[in-house]
């Protein structure tokens, strides 16, 4: 298995095609040099709604606008060539109605020149996905832990678990048939994740769900090391970045006080270099 992507970016239909596959790799991004170093080995980059939490300090996603989402995604996009970019809907861009959420969904799609959007919600989300899918835009649904919804939801817990099971099979099932090229499933029992994965006809993106799913996504500053107020036990970081800055920081500020910053190769002479001939 390479983890190389193919040349072009990946359509919609090529990830649902991918469904029962290699797995589908995916991280989240916010910005272009975080992009570009995803470009090509992930299958598709995320601009998540977690930029709110992870890159602007807000205590959950509830308060991101749309204009951050165009933002991000605008400075994502200059560093895809051979990912596909999936936006995130925010919070209050498509609940209240199919018309809404068209013409929100329809902002993103031109002003980013991302490949699809993402919205959670599984059953009650069904008829707009429909909507937005026969209209030309391409939805990515999120079940499960939904974040928008901390609030009805009481909080990051897994969902799913004993008799909720059959409600996030029927929602799973839902965004399936109204047309979604895939799901992320967030914060589940494996059990469940795998079952879902079974019995639907599109891939699977797992959070915090199952190694039996389609794909794999991970909020990129998560997976660094780079966000580290807290971290979740679906969480693996494969690097440690938040204490190799901590640690620059420390050593600038030193060798600053210590007028050891800068030396001699930091600094310029009066002569101007010679000319080479
Ligand atoms: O906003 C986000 O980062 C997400 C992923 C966690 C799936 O929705």
């Amino acid at each position: 298995m390479s983890a190389t992507a193919p040349k072009r970016a990946p359509m919609p239909d090529d990830i649902r095609a991918r469904k029962g596959g290699v797995p589908l790799v995916s991280l989240t991004a916010y910005t272009t040099p975080m992009a570009e170093l995803m470009d090509g080995v992930c299958d598709f980059v995320l601009v998540g709604d977690s930029v709110g939490m992870v890159l602007h300090g807000l205590p959950s996603t509830l308060g991101v606008t749309m204009e951050m989402m165009i933002l991000h995604g605008q400075a994502v996009a200059r560093g895809l060539h051979s990912s596909m970019m999936v936006v995130d809907m925010p919070f209050g861009s498509y609940e209240q109605s199919r018309e809404l959420a068209f013409a929100n969904a329809a902002r993103i799609m031109a002003e980013t020149g991302a490949g699809a959007v993402k919205l959670e919600g599984g059953v009650e989300m069904a008829d707009t996905i429909a909507f937005l899918v026969v209209r030309g835009i391409p939805v990515m649904a999120h079940i499960g832990l939904t974040p928008q919804s901390i609030n009805t939801l009481g909080g990051y817990k897994v969902q799913g678990r004993g008799d909720a099971g059959e409600q996030l099979l029927a929602d799973a099932q839902a965004v399936s048939d109204a047309g979604a090229f895939a799901v992320v499933l967030e914060k589940v029992p494996q059990n469940l994740a795998d079952d879902i994965t079974a019995r639907i006809a599109i891939p699977t993106i797992g959070i915090g769900a199952s190694a039996g799913c389609d794909g794999q996504i991970l909020v990129v500053d998560d997976m660094l090391g780079l966000f580290t107020a807290f971290k979740a036990k679906f969480v693996k970081r494969y690097a440690h970045l938040g204490d190799d800055a901590r640690a620059a920081v420390s050593a600038y500020a030193d060798e600053v006080r210590a007028r050891k910053f800068p030396a001699v190769e930091h600094v310029f002479g009066d002569a101007a270099p010679e000319a080479k001939s």
